[in-house]
This record gives C-alpha cells, sequence and structure tokens, in this order.
C-alpha cells in the first residue's frame, strides 16, 4: 500500500509513523510513505499556503495553487496508472468505520489530504477529491491525525503487515461484536484471577465463553452494533 500525505506538516506524519508495526511494515516494504509539503508548492515569495477567505470572516483558508500542484506533484511519483483516490480528512466529512477501512485497504495507493485553518479552497477539494472523510464528531487542529489514524486502520488490513498477530476473525467489529475481554499471566492480579475457564483447556468452551462475552459487551456498550 502506497501513501501519499498532502500536509503543511510532513515531519509530524514522519514520526508518527515511525513506530511500532507501521514502521515494521515500511521496513519490509509492506508499506510506502511519502509526505509531500504543501508550502514547497506554494509560488509566492512569502512561500504562503494560506490566505484570508472571500466573504470575511475569521481564519485562513488554504489556498487552491499549492494544494494542486502538490497533487500534481503526488501524481507524477505514482506514475500514469488508474487515478488513486483522493481522501480530504475533514469533520464535514463521511465517519470512518471498519467497513470503510476494509474498502480502502483494497486499493493499491491512497492520497491523503490534510487541511489546516478553516479549510481549503472549495474549488481544488472539487477538482482532486474522491472521498470525504471524518474520523468522529471533533474538531482537531487539523487533518494529520486524522490522516495518520486512517493510515494505521488501513495498513493493518495490508496482508503480511500484521505478520503472526494477524487474528482478524475474532476481532472487534468483524463480526459486528466488541472484543471479549483478554487476560495473560499471572493468573492472579490485584486480588483479581483470571476466569476458571481460561484456565481448563477446553477449547470449544472457552470459544463458546468468549461468543458470550462479546454478545454481553457489545449489548452493553454498542447496542447500535447489534443493529
Ligand atoms: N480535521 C479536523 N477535524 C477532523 C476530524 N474529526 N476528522 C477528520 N479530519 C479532521
Amino acid at each position: 500500500m502506497d501513501f501519499t500525505v498532502l500536509t503543511l506538516f510532513p515531519e509530524l506524519v514522519r514520526e508518527a509513523s515511525g513506530h511500532s508495526i507501521f514502521k515494521r511494515g515500511l521496513d519490509q516494504g509492506l508499506l510506502n510513505l511519502h509526505c509531500v509539503n504543501i508550502r514547497d508548492f506554494a509560488a509566492n515569495k512569502h512561500n504562503r499556503a494560506d490566505d484570508y477567505p472571500y466573504g470575511g470572516g475569521c481564519g485562513m483558508v488554504m489556498k487552491a495553487q499549492p494544494v494542486y500542484d502538490a497533487y500534481r506533484h503526488a501524481r507524477q511519483r505514482l506514475g500514469a496508472d488508474r487515478p488513486p483516490r483522493v481522501i480530504f480528512l475533514t469533520p464535514a466529512g463521511r465517519r470512518l468505520d471498519q467497513t470503510i477501512v476494509q474498502d480502502l485497504a483494497r486499493e493499491e495507493a491512497l492520497i491523503l489530504l490534510c487541511g489546516h485553518y478553516e479549510g481549503i479552497d472549495e474549488r481544488v477539494v472539487e477538482e482532486i477529491v474522491t472521498d470525504e472523510i471524518s474520523i468522529g464528531d471533533y474538531i482537531l487542529t487539523g487533518g494529520e491525525l486524522a490522516a495518520l489514524v486512517l493510515m494505521d486502520a488501513v495498513a493493518r488490513l495490508v496482508p503480511g503487515v500484521l505478520g503472526k498477530e494477524a487474528s482478524f476473525k475474532d476481532e472487534s467489529f468483524s463480526a459486528n461484536l466488541l472484543e471479549y475481554p483478554q487476560y495473560t499471566r499471572p493468573s492472579e492480579v490485584l486480588g483479581r484471577h483470571v476466569p476458571d475457564i481460561l484456565l481448563s483447556g477446553d477449547h470449544k468452551a472457552i470459544d463458546r465463553w468468549r461468543g458470550e462475552q462479546a454478545r454481553i459487551r457489545t449489548e452493553a456498550r454498542r447496542p447500535d452494533l447489534l443493529g
């Protein structure tokens, strides 16, 4: 999976993705991350990527031209293949969920566009963006953290990235259920004991118990997932 991030803060994106499983995916060549600094494409002497909003109001708006030129640069690097999906991270987008993540994980390349200030000139959004996605009903200061959330969720579905840790079939949301509780050694912590069933060695009974726990949790915490 090839990720290109169009951003005013490439270092933030690079640093945050240089850890743990995402880093291993990069090192193994299963993932690729290319950050494009939109400011490098600001064609004015002060490298300004923003300007005042037409119609007045507070805050600044990201200019269309640097965003468009950064996008053209990204497209050139990716070559002449089928145009990749361009995802604009915005609180006004469709709310991200595991179904969307699974859909995006089928792509070979994704371009992620991170906004800042009060937004991006709508004309360049109309021109290049294929998907507008929000990571939740709250307002971040910019799209970078949202892009990182999306990339993390997509990356772990790329074959090989999770390696031995892969266990998609059991995990939260794959069957519209939250995950059952997990325990590891020792068998007693802070006066609390591991449920006996998990020590029984009876794998059928353990599977049944886990299924029940997943259903009980989902009913209590996220009944909306049960439909
Ligand atoms: N940019 C600012 N807030 C955001 C959010 N909640 N989701 C995605 N992008 C954003």
